[in-house]
């Protein structure tokens, strides 16, 4: 009997220590997987670091790129290119004005009312989406799709679409284009995700007008301009200290006032203010100092212009949701920590910006929203809230680096004009030697007004680099609908009733 007992718990004994075994085996081996993930995640913030030292030379290099720019054409990544226009709107502009924006997933269509004294603008303001089908067909389709919208909206307005007196248009156009003058351009190269061959080397406002013509509405493009410029126009518009505009949106770009004497590769330019406006195109900004891991390598390689818009990639809203994708991916295959590897997460851009800003800012507790997107959009069900909180970080440490880069960006322009304290790129002067006058930069896009980590991220970053001596005269101020209201302000000065500087523009 004293047997069969013993012999009992030998064999519980036995059985107790083999199920611990299993389970002191599954938890190593979980715990394995767990550190395995870790590792990516250090592995990307040590890569995405952007210390303050990082970003004086990020700074720097974009100053001295700038500089390459303006002095030959191709001399730099940075396209600098002449936009035209050398005075901004005063506020003295009266009439009624259109403005059509192109660019983004979206477009829209505006009538502005100017009453001559600069005041609160409230303009009439249509968005609609562009299928998707015509960012990549034919340029014609799209052209008549766009003039059908401005055609429809001048008749709600009441404004007759027939009549004889010619309305004047504002056309935003936010991709690079060469301009010829600050009516005509031709476009260099697509970017986001609009790729029309047929268009590239193409006269931009001549392909409006056309279309226009085709739907016989009495329309003439006064301007054509980028976002970056119509934004500058209107922040100018509301305060006279604005010196740049940048644009952080499905893209990223900025432009600036710059002295002609400056603008090097163009000797003899002529204007009346002695500067013009300048399309930097940074978007396309490289340097070696840029923070860059294997996904951004990976998500360019796979992009339909390698080795292009490489700022872009790391900054804009196009791209940033689909790095975070790629880092998912890279854990997924590493542990099975998300469950079996969703094929989603193979898709690119399955997961948008907005989708990965909305579960950075998840606050709840159990960061419900983080579930739900990961379920609901990456096809990734019952995430345990440790693993959530991971997705936040990873969050985190992309919008965090694009948000600081951009800081950088904005900085080295005003290096470069001589306002960020320093006393311009060639230096010489010591900090508390310049007096630093009050500077200001429009802003515009949906990565700072709506997503609030990015913008707190950017204003950090300011400070940081700065310093809060010089930060304090720096201000950045949000327009709205900006890119659209300004060209339609610059059309009102360029417009043929007005006595608009165009003419004052010589090229000796
Ligand atoms: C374009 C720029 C534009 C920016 C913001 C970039 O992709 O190249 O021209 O200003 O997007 O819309």
């Amino acid at each position: 009997m004293g047997k069969v007992v013993l012999g009992v718990s030998v064999g519980v004994a036995v059985a107790a220590c083999a199920v611990a075994a299993l389970v002191v085996g599954r938890r190593v081996k979980s715990r394995k997987k767990w550190n395995r993930v870790v590792g990516v995640l250090k592995e990307l913030e040590e890569s995405c670091e952007t210390t303050v030292g990082r970003l004086r030379q990020v700074v720097d290099a974009m100053a001295v790129e700038m500089h390459a720019g303006l002095a030959s054409e191709g001399g730099s990544k940075l396209k600098m290119l002449l936009t035209f226009v050398d005075n901004l709107p005063s506020g003295s502009e009266k009439g009624i004005f259109y403005a059509l924006d192109l660019g983004g997933t979206n477009f829209r269509v505006l009538r502005v009312e100017l009453g001559g004294q600069r005041s609160d603008l409230d303009p009439d303001v249509e968005q609609q989406p562009i299928p998707e089908q015509l960012m990549t067909g034919r340029s014609e389709d799209l052209f008549d799709f766009i003039a059908s919208s401005l055609y429809q909206f001048v008749e709600k307005a009441n404004d007759s679409v027939q009549s004889p007196v010619t309305k004047e248009l504002g056309f935003t156009f936010s991709f690079p284009v060469k301009q010829t003058s600050v009516s005509s351009g031709v476009l260099i190269k697509w970017t986001k995700a609009f790729a029309i061959e047929d268009m590239v080397g193409k006269e931009v406002a001549g392909a409006l007008q056309q279309a226009l013509a085709r739907k016989g509405l009495n329309m003439r493009v006064a301007v054509l301009v980028n976002d970056t410029v119509g934004t500058l126009a209107l922040g100018h518009y509301h305060d006279e200290d604005t010196v740049a505009a940048v644009i952080i949106g499905t893209g990223t770009n900025a432009c600036y006032w710059e002295r002609t004497d400056a603008i090097i590769k163009c000797q003899g330019l002529l204007t009346t203010s002695g500067s013009m406006v300048v399309n930097m195109e940074w978007g396309n900004f490289w340097s070696s100092h840029l923070p860059r891991t294997a996904y951004d390598i990976e998500l360019d390689a796979e992009s339909p212009n390698p080795n292009d818009q490489g700022f872009e990639k790391m900054i804009s809203g196009m791209y940033l949701g689909d790095i975070v994708r790629r880092v998912i991916l890279r854990m997924s295959e590493e542990s099975d920590i998300f469950g079996p590897v969703s094929s989603r997460l193979y898709m690119p851009f399955a997961l948008r910006t907005p989708a990965m800003a909305a579960m950075h800012e998840d606050d709840s507790p159990e960061l419900i929203e983080v579930a739900r997107i990961l379920k609901d959009v990456l096809d990734i069900p019952d995430v345990p809230l440790k693993v959530r909180k991971l997705v936040v970080k990873i969050c985190d440490v992309v919008t965090c680096r694009a948000a600081r880069l951009a800081a950088a960006g904005i900085v080295g322009i005003l290096k470069k004009i001589g306002r960020d304290g320093s006393g311009g790129i060639t230096g010489g002067r010591s900090r508390s030697d310049v007096k630093m006058r009050r500077t200001a930069v429009a802003v515009e896009g949906s990565l700072y007004t709506q997503y609030t980590m990015f913008r707190e991220y950017l204003h950090e970053a300011l400070h940081e680099i700065l310093g809060e001596d010089i930060a304090r005269h720096v201000v950045i101020n949000v327009t709205e609908d900006g890119s659209g209201t300004g060209a339609a302000l610059l059309a009102a000065s360029h417009s043929s009733s007005s006595s608009g500087s165009v003419d004052n523009i010589q090229l000796v």
